[in-house]
């Protein structure tokens, strides 16, 4: 009688014969031994984001910039559940204030070698009559210059290190080509350019650039937001349900793993198929 394939022994066979190459044991996704820096985490998606990566095993640096409490608050929410995190305030547009950011880090928790650029201010949407060009300077400020300053800053350290993640937030808003947000939509595509080329320089150092482009998400900011507008988003998702801050968490956590240690230059929605095709 034929031996089968899959008796244990012909399985011993197989594995000891496969390719290095085509090693298939799961790699670890734990963050152990990582220091991460999250921009803008004192809640929102931000919040979301610090949980996850602290979740996984990294410390995390809690960084907000006007709500001292806010940051208080989600820093004993991390703590409680056994995450060593600590939190800095520091305006991430700021150059003097993103290197102090890093030092402290340093001094906190270790070097950084993973950093979510996710920091926003208010995103108020107006025809392009109504904005002046403070505004578009701001939108660039946060989405462009901040990734520069962060990255510039965290760079020598991942580079010594041959190891780094650099994972920016997006929006979705830049494929689906929003009207009435042209500042804001104009930057996020900005920072898509910049993800690209970043992922193509950095490659050889082992430091993967991605982005996660989040559909409409409501967060704190969004609990007064008409109920009608917010009908007329939902109704539009093909997966028919809210998006919440965990799933950006869960890619976000992803990508920082080694199980993401292949995948760079890449821009990941998170939006329940807004952007399919
Ligand atoms: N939620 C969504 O539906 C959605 C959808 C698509 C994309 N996104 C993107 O996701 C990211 C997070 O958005 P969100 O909705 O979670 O925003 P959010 O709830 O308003 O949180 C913004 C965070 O940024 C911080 N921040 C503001 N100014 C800062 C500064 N100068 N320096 C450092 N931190 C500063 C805030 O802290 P302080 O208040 O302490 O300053 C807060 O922690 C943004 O990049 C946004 O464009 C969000």
């Amino acid at each position: 009688m034929k031996k089968s394939v899959t008796s244990g022994r012909s399985r011993a066979k197989a594995k000891a014969k496969a390719p290095k190459g085509l090693d298939i044991e799961p790699r670890s996704p734990a963050l152990d031994g990582h220091v991460a820096i999250v921009t803008g985490s004192s809640k929102g998606l931000g919040k979301a984001i610090a949980l996850a990566l602290g979740s996984a095993g990294a410390k995390v640096v809690v960084n907000y910039y006007h709500g001292r409490e806010q940051a208080q608050a989600t820093l004993a929410e991390l703590t409680e559940r056994g995450i060593v995190a600590e939190m800095i305030r520091a305006d991430v547009t700021s150059e003097r204030q993103v290197q102090k950011l890093v030092r402290d880090t340093e001094k906190k928790l270790g070097k950084p070698d993973i950093v979510v650029l996710n920091a926003t201010p208010d995103q108020p949407q107006k025809p392009i009559e109504q904005y002046d060009w403070a505004f578009h300077q701001q939108m660039l400020d946060f989405f462009v210059k901040s990734p520069f300053l962060l990255t510039r800053a965290m760079l020598p350290s991942m580079k010594k290190k041959k190891w780094g993640r650099i994972i920016n937030i997006g929006s979705e808003v830049f494929r689906r080509g929003v009207p009435n947000f042209s500042p804001y939509v104009a930057a996020k595509g900005a920072q898509a350019g910049w993800t690209r080329s970043m992922a193509s320089e950095l490659a050889p150092f082992n430091i993967t650039v991605n982005m996660v482009s989040p559909g409409w998400i409501p967060v704190e900011r969004h609990d007064k937001d008409p109920k009608a507008l917010k009908d007329g988003y939902k109704a539009l998702i093909p997966m028919r349900r809210w998006g919440v801050p965990g799933d950006v968490g869960g890619i976000i956590s992803f990508l920082a793993s080694e199980q993401a240690a292949f995948i760079t230059g890449q821009d990941v929605a998170v939006n329940g198929g807004m952007t399919v095709g």
